[in-house]
């Protein structure tokens, strides 16, 4: 073995060493703070600790005595989540109580954060927007990402309407998962009809289950889940990267850029299909939730 790769094996182990003695100190501190001072009492506090967490959870999966209609709306800090704020002004919309979550409420792709999250908002109805998104050169590098996290948010977003009891959930799907060779116009039950285009087959795939997963769930459980799918979306509140946003945001900002530095305003692919065309604009598509 070389000296290097002996380095890195003692470089891990002692990182692995690190990380335990981090969590053991952690669980030293919260010990501390409900006044255990050994070991082991720390352990059996931390478990305790981590019991009570689920306790509270299960508590929190019992249906809802105040009558309360709370619809909580995943990937609410983005363009299509801040367009529905537009229209439900003051987190009220008669006698629904609206919560917009973002990422930093909790990351969906990590189930104990989401039943988390759940357990203290308690929503009855769930828009889910949370996804990993993105333009064309966006897919074709992360295809693999593009499948993980997406299916990881949806899948814990779906156990957790489903162990939480919530009265109807509303996913969002979206045209560019249609099959690649279709007929138009499209509709709904052609979802499944072929491949989607190879540009974007991790997202794609990862969408499309949860059309079926949909499924799933009302014939197990009687879930009442639901999608829409919307075309392009594009307006306030957009990403305008070049590289990584959808086609109109880009290109308004490639535009932009060409009038502020007097140089070309240069258009990738072809025009066989008119992005305008097929595109709607925010204000159009937020009343429709
Ligand atoms: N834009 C379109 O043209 C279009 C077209 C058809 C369908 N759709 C669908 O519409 C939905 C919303 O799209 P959008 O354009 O509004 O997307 P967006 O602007 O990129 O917003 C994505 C949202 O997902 C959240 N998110 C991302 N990763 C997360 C994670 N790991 N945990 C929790 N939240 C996470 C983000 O939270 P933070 O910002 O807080 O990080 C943000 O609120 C998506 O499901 C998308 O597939 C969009």
């Amino acid at each position: 073995m070389k000296s290097s790769t002996i380095e890195t094996v003692k470089t891990e182990r002692e990182r692995e060493r690190e990380r335990e003695m981090n969590v053991v100190s952690k669980v030293q501190e919260l010990a501390k703070k409900s006044g255990v001072n050994n070991v082991d009492d720390a352990i059996a506090f931390a478990l305790g600790y981590k019991e009570g967490v689920r306790v509270r959870q299960e508590e929190a999966k019992k249906p809802r005595t105040d009558g309360k209609n709370v619809v909580m709306v995943t990937g609410g800090t983005g363009l299509v989540g801040m367009a529905i704020q537009e229209v439900v002004k003051d987190g009220k919309q008669g006698d629904e109580e609206w919560v917009f979550v973002g990422s930093k409420d909790a990351d969906l792709r990590n189930i104990d954060e989401t039943r988390a999250l759940f357990a203290k908002v308690r929503p009855t109805h769930v828009i889910h927007l949370a996804a990993f998104v993105g333009g064309l050169f966006r897919n074709l590098k992360y295809k693999t990402e593009f499948w993980r996290y997406n299916t990881q948010m949806n899948d814990s977003v779906m156990l957790c309407c489903k162990e939480f009891g919530v009265k109807k959930l509303v996913s969002c799907l979206s045209t560019c998962i249609f099959p690649d060779k279709t007929t138009y116009p499209i509709n709904e039950t052609m979802l499944h009809d072929g491949a989607p285009h190879k540009s974007n087959e991790g997202y794609a795939y990862a969408k499309r289950m949860i059309d079926v997963l949909n499924r799933c769930y009302n014939a197990q459980y009687g879930c009442k889940f639901t999608s829409v799918i919307p075309t392009n979306i594009y307006g306030k509140y957009d990403n305008f990267s070049i590289q990584d946003g959808h086609v109109i945001p880009g290109l308004m900002h490639k535009c932009l850029l060409a009038k502020k530095n007097g140089t070309d305003f240069t258009v990738w692919g072809t025009v066989r299909y008119l992005p305008f065309s097929l595109s709607l604009h925010i204000s159009n598509h937020n009343h429709i939730f």
